[in-house]
């Protein structure tokens, strides 16, 4: 329509007047009045089908289809079915280049579910298609270069904040070295998972390798990592999961089964008195608010040097003002909601607890009708008053003076998590001494610390937020082959 013309240019990036985000824009607007979105298991062989959930957008709690989960039925059979790809390399690669071509050409369907069932604005749209993509042609580049055992059938699970590219990027390194895949998407996103598997498998993933089982964690997942016929499993979502999978997994399956597991945050930005005042509050806006928060990768602990922490928090509450707050699917949309009404009382009670106790440093008034948190601001002490990860629009803020740089760093190391890091300053010995301290996967110095790049930025922590090996790098492949033949080569 004519409106997106004359629109601004989104404060998160999204460019309205660059021809191909317009002409994907256009493409979506088609497909997004669809009500009627279903899903179902898709095995290897008739699915009798458990529970059917409705889906609704979390933006107006307004259905927008519903998706059959798997029964235990439909679980065994998948089990019973489950096999390797064995397939040449090359014919893997050319599959998943071919679903990557797919995904491309679904734009449409991909956009209006991303916005409608997971809460997503345009642009994250757009960088999660982009990403889903980057991981099949990534490793499907990468397949001569892992020319050995698969480890057998994989187990793949993922979380709803990435329904589309942590989906498709466990799934692609799995098949991608010959694995076969049962995937369990998020029981809040089932309807995505749904059209990236029928794409796989039109793209050629036979359907005995990639089957998908919709369904909940506790039944649906727990079923699928405590079961012999599962060579390994990978996994992104919380800490907490990740710790019960290795529990299901060590009484269950073979002691050298993989757990590959991409787990939470407590993420911490450190901003100096020499660092640029208007780019770093643009970079902290992006990190803490972006995704409404909804990333492990997310900023949710700021520090800055006390000499220029009144300058720099007033700068942060004007730009925390500018931001937008309404249906995603609206382009002038910075910010949609948070992912359904457990997230939403959880991070409510949390902000409730703060303001009783006098610790908000800004919030700002959320609009009505969906599962929508204010971003809002709260102050700390440090990062050790933060007890966990608290995945939405809230950040915390604290104060340092210049004596106190190592304190800082051997706090946030303490927490055990260890995923992003961010550091502005225009010190270069400074970057050095602090990223060498540092205890994380991905440290970013004077930008933001989101969205990392498939190839070039692989992606993952150390500690409590995982067990590596970096997603979208070159190691990752490995852990999905089997480890005795690696140790030979
Ligand atoms: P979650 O752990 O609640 O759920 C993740 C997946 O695990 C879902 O598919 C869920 O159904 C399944 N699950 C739950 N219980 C299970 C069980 N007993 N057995 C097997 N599977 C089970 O996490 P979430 O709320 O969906 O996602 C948010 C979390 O994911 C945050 O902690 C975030 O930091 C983390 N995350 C990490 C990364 C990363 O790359 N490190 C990326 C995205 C999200
Ligand atoms: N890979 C995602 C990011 O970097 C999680 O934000």
């Amino acid at each position: 329509g004519p409106e997106i013309f004359g629109a601004r240019k989104n404060s998160m990036g999204l460019d309205l007047t660059y021809d191909p985000h317009l002409a994907q824009i256009e493409v979506a607007r088609g497909t997004y009045a669809d009500t009627d979105f279903t899903g179902a298991p898709l095995i290897a062989g008739t699915p009798k089908g458990g529970p059917v959930v409705m889906v609704k957008n979390p933006s107006t709690h307004a259905p927008i289809g519903q998706i059959t989960w798997a029964s235990a039925e439909d679980v065994e059979t998948a089990l019973a079915s489950a096999k390797a790809w064995d397939a040449s390399a090359a014919e893997r690669a050319k599959v998943l280049n071919r679903a990557a071509d797919l995904y491309e050409e679904n734009l449409g369907t991909f956009f209006a579910l991303l916005s409608r069932e997971a809460g997503k604005i345009w642009l994250d749209c757009m960088g999660e298609l982009r990403e889903a993509v980057d991981f099949l042609r990534y490793y499907a580049s990468r397949v001569e270069d892992h020319a050995r055992a698969p480890v057998g059938v994989f187990t793949c699970i993922s979380p709803w904040n990435f329904p589309l590219a942590i989906f498709s990027g466990q799934i692609a390194g799995a098949l991608a070295v010959g694995n076969g895949v049962l995937a369990k998407p998020a029981e809040q996103t089932g309807l995505v998972a749904y059209e990236a598997v029928k794409l796989l498998h039109q793209a050629g993933v036979p359907r005995e390798v990639l089957q998908l089982l919709p369904g909940d964690g506790a039944t649906v997942g727990a079923a699928l990592t405590s079961d012999a016929r599962i060579g390994g499993v990978a996994f992104t979502g919380s800490t907490e999961t990740a710790q019960i999978i290795r529990r299901a997994m060590a009484a269950n399956m073979a002691p050298s089964a993989p757990l590959i597991a991409e787990t939470g945050g407590l993420n911490a930005m450190i901003v100096d008195s020499t660092a640029l005042p208007e780019q770093a509050v643009r970079d902290i806006v992006a990190s803490s608010f972006q995704s409404a928060g909804q990333r492990c990768s997310a900023l949710r602990c700021l520090y800055v040097q006390e000499d220029v922490a009144d300058a720099m928090t007033d700068m942060l509450v004007g730009a925390m003002i500018e931001l937008k707050q309404d249906d995603p699917w609206h382009l002038h949309t910075d910010l949609g909601p948070v992912i359904d009404n457990e997230a939403y009382q959880g991070i409510k009670t949390y902000i409730d607890a703060a303001r009783t106790e006098g610790r908000i440093a800004h919030e700002l008034t959320a609009p009505e009708g969906g599962f929508f948190i204010a971003p809002t601001l709260i102050r700390v002490n440090g990062i050790e008053d933060m007890k966990r990860e608290i995945f939405g629009p809230v950040l915390h803020i604290a104060t340092f003076k210049a004596s106190e740089l190592d304190q800082v760093i051997d706090a946030i190391n303490a927490t055990g998590y260890g995923l992003t890091f961010g550091l502005h300053t225009r010190i270069d010995d400074r970057v050095q001494h602090v990223c060498d301290r540092m205890h994380v996967g991905n440290a970013y110095v004077n930008r933001n610390q989101i969205g990392a790049i498939v190839g070039s930025q692989p992606f993952g922590g150390e500690g409590l937020s995982g067990t590596g090996p970096k997603a979208g790098g070159p190691m990752y492949m490995d852990r999905f082959c089997q480890a005795a033949l690696a140790d030979r080569h």
